[in-house]
């Protein structure tokens, strides 16, 4: 059976290989020679993986998922959330983080999550599924490993960040790897 995963990320679309039941076969967008942009214009992280996913559903009638991911900031109320990628208008993760940092200045209340959601349109119908991990944003960056926002956050019950874990360690316990949990299950069960 072909499953498409709506993603240009060919180290998200490996690790997906790596633990889906090899009786699925993932194909790329680069797989499948789609180069296009999708312009994710949703309000919600559901909304940006559906119209993903959607999208290339109708274009090729094929099984697909999609995913979409974000930090919420509960003293931001829920930024930067969508808009995690592009917070601070570069694209580039430092300056991501220093945003964060200055909007967080002087404010007690430091907890956040992450949360990943996955859209999947498997024969025809749709389904969500998804992962959270809660924590907390630090006042300064720790640790080299990971990417994004890892050097600040600190997921709740742990001493170090996300930057500071070996990949395994993050791959154990991340939002990602809760939602891919649950779409591994899914497909146990279907
Ligand atoms: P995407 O939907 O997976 O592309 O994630 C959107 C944005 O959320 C990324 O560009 C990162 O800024 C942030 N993000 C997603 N996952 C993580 C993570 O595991 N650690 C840190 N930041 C993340």
């Amino acid at each position: 059976m072909e499953l498409i995963f709506a993603s240009n990320n060919e180290n998200k679309v490996n690790e997906i290989r790596a633990v889906l039941p090899s009786e699925i076969k993932i194909l790329s967008l680069n797989d499948i020679g789609f180069h296009d942009e999708i312009e994710e214009n949703g309000d919600t992280l559901e909304e940006n993986s559906r119209i993903k996913a959607e999208t290339l559903h109708k274009l090729t009638g094929k099984n697909v998922f999609a995913d979409d991911t974000g930090l919420f900031v509960e003293a931001l109320k829920g930024a930067p959330g969508i808009h995690s990628s592009r917070y601070a208008g570069t694209g580039n993760s430092a300056d991501n983080i220093r945003k964060l940092l200055k909007e967080l200045e002087g404010i007690a209340n430091r907890k956040a999550f992450f949360k990943t959601v996955i859209c999947l349109f498997w024969k025809d119908e749709i389904h969500f599924l998804s992962g959270k991990i809660e924590g907390s944003i630090i006042e300064q960056i720790k640790g080299a490993e990971g990417f994004g926002y890892d050097p600040v956050f600190v997921p709740d019950n742990y001493e170090q960040t996300f930057a500071e874990m070996n990949q395994s360690q993050k791959n154990k316990i991340s939002h990602r790897a809760k939602a891919v949990e649950n779409l591994i299950r899914f497909f146990e069960n279907n």
